[in-house]
């Protein structure tokens, strides 16, 4: 399973490699984007792998970034009750996150990631030198999930990004950048394999990160431009509740900004509220908010979804009422 985009460039590569090994190859090819990370191309890719008669000892394997990772892991979780996947990531978000870990999932038009399933790839093969054909852009939104380990986990790494600010030289070290992020979520991971506890660590810049997502009904805002944002915002919000150092924050603005990254992004308020009452760290009418208690280090924080989203809302106004003295 591929996308249009990285069908012409590295699709060839691996079929003639399996064919190769004596696989028989069945392609499926989805429109590139977020919007196909959703229930219609799923339906699709299952009935394409029926005709193709798959089998249990068949395997998916996943070519390409997040949104093809996402999509047919979830339908290799889901058909015939669940075979075979492999993950063959190529975006660098998807080498440093979405592939390690085993959350697959489609969006819902009411929310993101809504339908999924914990289920580990047999394998991830990282090539660095795929990150090479990836547009700028592309490359910038998983930087901020490069971002975000060092923020919750790794101070020492964090301050190795900030002196290392730009794609040239991120790139001359991009095994180590790899190795650091997949190694921090491999023990996240292998601690918590289900998001119980610990893993939502993860999280971290994503609560309000896909009320941007949403906002933008995922075609304004990429994954990475709103975990930018989201980590920004959750970290001011944080301060505003005395569990983050305000000094916390302008050095992720800096960094944020650095990559090209959004540090806020305008959203409305229903926004916000629907993404807190989707979101999929919280039980009951409670959140599991992810704050910094540090840089370098995040902490996880119980708390009525009710005052979260009372503490958006008067960090929104605050801004807004600054925005107009300034104009004044
Ligand atoms: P993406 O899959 O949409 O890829 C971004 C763009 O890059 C696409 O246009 C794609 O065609 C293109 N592309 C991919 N590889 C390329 C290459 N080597 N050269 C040139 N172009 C290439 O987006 P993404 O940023 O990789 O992933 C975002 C998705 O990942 C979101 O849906 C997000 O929710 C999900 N995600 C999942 C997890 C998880 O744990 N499962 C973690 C983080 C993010
Ligand atoms: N990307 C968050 C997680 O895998 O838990």
């Amino acid at each position: 399973v591929t996308d249009e985009n990285v069908m012409p460039l590295y699709f060839e590569r691996v079929t003639e490699s399996l064919k190769g090994a004596g696989f028989q190859i069945f392609s499926h090819c989805i429109p590139a984007g977020e919007p196909s990370k959703c229930v219609d191309q799923l339906i699709a890719l299952w009935e394409k792998m029926s005709l193709g008669q798959i089998t249990r000892t068949d395997a998916v394997v996943a070519l390409g970034g997040g949104v093809v990772g996402d999509l047919a892991g979830f339908a290799a979780a889901t058909i015939l009750r669940g075979i075979d996947f492999i993950q063959i990531p190529t975006t660098l978000l998807a080498q440093v996150d979405s592939s390690v870990g085993g959350k697959t999932a489609v969006d819902l038009s009411v929310g993101k990631n809504l339908v999924g399933a914990f289920w580990q790839p047999k394998a991830v093969l990282i090539d660095p030198r795929t990150l090479e054909t990836l547009p700028n852009g592309t490359f910038r939104d998983g930087m901020a999930e490069v971002i975000k380990y060092g923020c919750i986990w790794d101070g020492i790494f964090l301050k190795y990004l900030s002196e290392h600010a730009k794609r040239s030289e991120i790139m001359e070290a991009i095994e180590l950048v790899l190795y650091t992020c997949c190694d921090i979520k491999r023990h996240l991971v292998e601690t918590d394999e289900h998001d119980a506890g610990l893993r939502k660590l993860l999280n971290f810049g994503h609560t309000l990160g896909h009320a941007y997502e949403l906002a933008g009904q995922y075609k304004i805002w990429t994954h990475g431009q709103a975990v930018a944002a989201g980590m920004c915002m959750e970290t001011r919000l944080g301060i505003q509740l005395g569990q983050t150092p305000p000094d916390a924050l302008e050095p992720i603005e800096h960094l944020c900004a650095s990559f090209g990254l959004p540090t806020s992004i305008p959203c409305s308020l229903e926004d916000y509220a629907t993404a807190i009452g989707h979101d999929k760290k919280s039980s009951g009418l409670n959140i599991t908010a992810v704050f910094l208690d540090h840089l370098g280090k995040a902490k996880l924080h119980d708390m009525p979804k009710s005052d979260y989203l009372l503490a958006v809302s008067k960090l929104i106004s605050g801004k807004e009422r600054k925005g107009k003295k300034s104009k004044s």
